[in-house]
Order: structure tokens, then sequence, then C-alpha cells
């Protein structure tokens, strides 16, 4: 695998530049949403909406579903910075490219990463409609050099070899357990499989997944997380488990991107309460 390396820090500053040029609001919370899920912006009150091609050096997605615009708002009363829709590495692009957007985000002083995705079920006991608090990944693909640390480290960003052990914020993930409880939403915990995409698992696939200890897989967040934690945000992080990977070659269904982006918008009612009710009660820093 090559050194992707293309991107500085003057990069992000300049694309922090143009987005600070939009709003006087100064937000520390990011939210990133995943497939299906964008309608969680539409919530947003005060909002400027700034479509990617407006933000130099910004990666552009084709993916339907997501609709590549970024939103400055209120969230639940507090100041926030949405990315509504991501571009993901198999568009063509290099993670380091795809992760942009985090390094412009701590560019521009966000500390609190929430980070949402749609994802295939791999635990049996999940549902498709089910959401789960991510605890731990498994970065498959980043493990295999797919990795957006790949390349020269910029020391004044983070460390050359950020440790992961406690990428999922302890702290914020209680919040986010006493805020559903609270509310009386099911929220599962579990590990997150980041794989590169775009095709769907095969069945042998979905059970290696599981005996690896993965709960719910997909196509994004670990890059992002990775990168995140590497400039020392805090990050939180979802999945709507948007189908049941099928894990048997007899299934009479298969997965497709339809029905990920219509399971996404029955889940977002209820990933939208869960988090603006975590969002009030996110600590200032
Ligand atoms: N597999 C991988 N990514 C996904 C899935 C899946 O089943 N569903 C939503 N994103």
């Amino acid at each position: 695998m090559t050194s992707n390396n293309t991107f500085t820090r003057e990069h992000y500053r300049e694309a922090a530049a143009a987005i600070g040029r939009w709003s006087h609001l100064q937000p520390r919370i990011g939210l990133i949403l995943g497939s299906g899920l964008n309608a969680l912006a539409d919530e947003a009150e005060d909002v400027q909406r700034i479509p990617y091609r407006e933000i130099p050096h910004f990666p552009l997605t084709g993916v339907v579903g997501h609709v590549g615009q970024l939103v400055i708002g209120r969230l639940a009363g507090r100041a926030v910075l949405i990315l509504q829709g991501r571009a993901h590495a198999y568009e063509g692009i290099s993670l380091q490219q795809a992760t942009l957007p985090v390094r412009v985000m701590h560019e521009l002083g966000i500390t609190t990463l929430i980070v949402t995705n749609a994802a295939g079920g791999i635990n049996p006991n999940f549902r498709a409609g089910d959401l789960m608090l991510i605890t731990d990944h498994i970065g498959l693909s980043a493990m295999i050099g797919h990795n957006p640390l790949w390349g020269p480290n910029d020391d004044t960003l983070g460390p050359r070899f950020p440790a992961m052990s406690k990428a999922y914020d302890p702290a914020l993930r209680r919040l986010a357990l006493a805020v559903a409880a609270e509310q009386r939403i099911l929220l599962h915990q579990g590990v997150y499989c980041g794989l590169a995409g775009p095709a769907f698992e095969t069945p042998a696939e979905v059970r290696f997944l599981r005996l690896i200890g993965a709960d719910a897989c997909g196509m994004s967040t670990v890059p992002e997380v990775m990168v995140a934690r590497h400039m020392g945000m805090r990050v939180l992080a979802f999945s709507a488990i948007s189908n049941m990977a099928i894990d048997d070659i007899d299934a009479p269904a298969e997965a497709t991107h339809q029905e990920v982006l219509e399971a996404g918008r029955l889940l977002v009612p209820k990933l939208l309460r869960l988090l603006r009710h975590v969002i009030a009660v996110l600590p200032e820093d």
C-alpha cells in the first residue's frame, strides 16, 4: 500500500477558514451522519448550510443517501457542526481525503465528535431497527494497511503511534447509556467492525466477523475515529442497525443499499431523540 499523504495542516486551515466565514456560531460538538440518517440535521435551528463543493479540499460524496453539506446550527440548544453525509474511500479517494473533514473540524475547535453510521447486525440478538452504542472497534481494513494515519506524521496534530484503547470515550458512553435508559430507548452495546466496502459481506465473512467478536459491521467510522483520536478529540459513536448481515448461503434475502436507506429513515426519530438528549447534557469543555 502506498503512502497517501497529499494534505497538510495548511489545507485543513484553508477549509476551516472558509467554513468560519459562513457562521457566527463556534460549535465544540461535531456530528457525522451516516447513510439514511441525514434527516437528523433537519432538526437543527439557526442553521447555515454549506455545500461541500464550496469548501476547499472537502471530499464530495456521490453516494445516494448522503446529502453532501455541512450544517452549522443549534441542536438541543447547543451549537453543533453537522456533516450531512460522508465520503468513503471506496468512492475512489484516499483515506486521508475521506477523513479530511474530521481534521477540519478539529481546526474549527470541535472537541467532541459524535459519529453515526448505518451498520449490518452481526450479533444474533440484534434486529434491524435497533441502535448500538459502539464500545470499541475492529479496524479490519485499517489493520492490513488501509489506514488514514499512513504516511508522514504531523506531530503538531498528534503522535505517530496514537493509543486506541479508549477510542470511544468511557464517560460519554456512560452518559449515553444513562440517557437511553431514562428515555426508554433500547441501546445495545457492541463492537463495530470497519470494512472497506463497497461490496456487502459473504455469509462466510459474516460468520468470520461474528467469530472475531464483531457485533455490527459497516464501511465507515473507523477511519474517522482514528483520525479524531489521533488529535485527542473525544468520540461517541452509534450504529443504526439497518439490516441483519446474512450469515447463511441459503437465505433467500440479499443486502441492498435501498434497504439500508429505508431502515435509516425509520431509525431517525429514535436516534434523534437519543442524540438530542445526549447533546443537551454533554459536558462543556
Ligand atoms: N454490511 C456492511 N455495511 C453495511 C451494512 C452491512 O450489512 N449495512 C449497512 N452498512
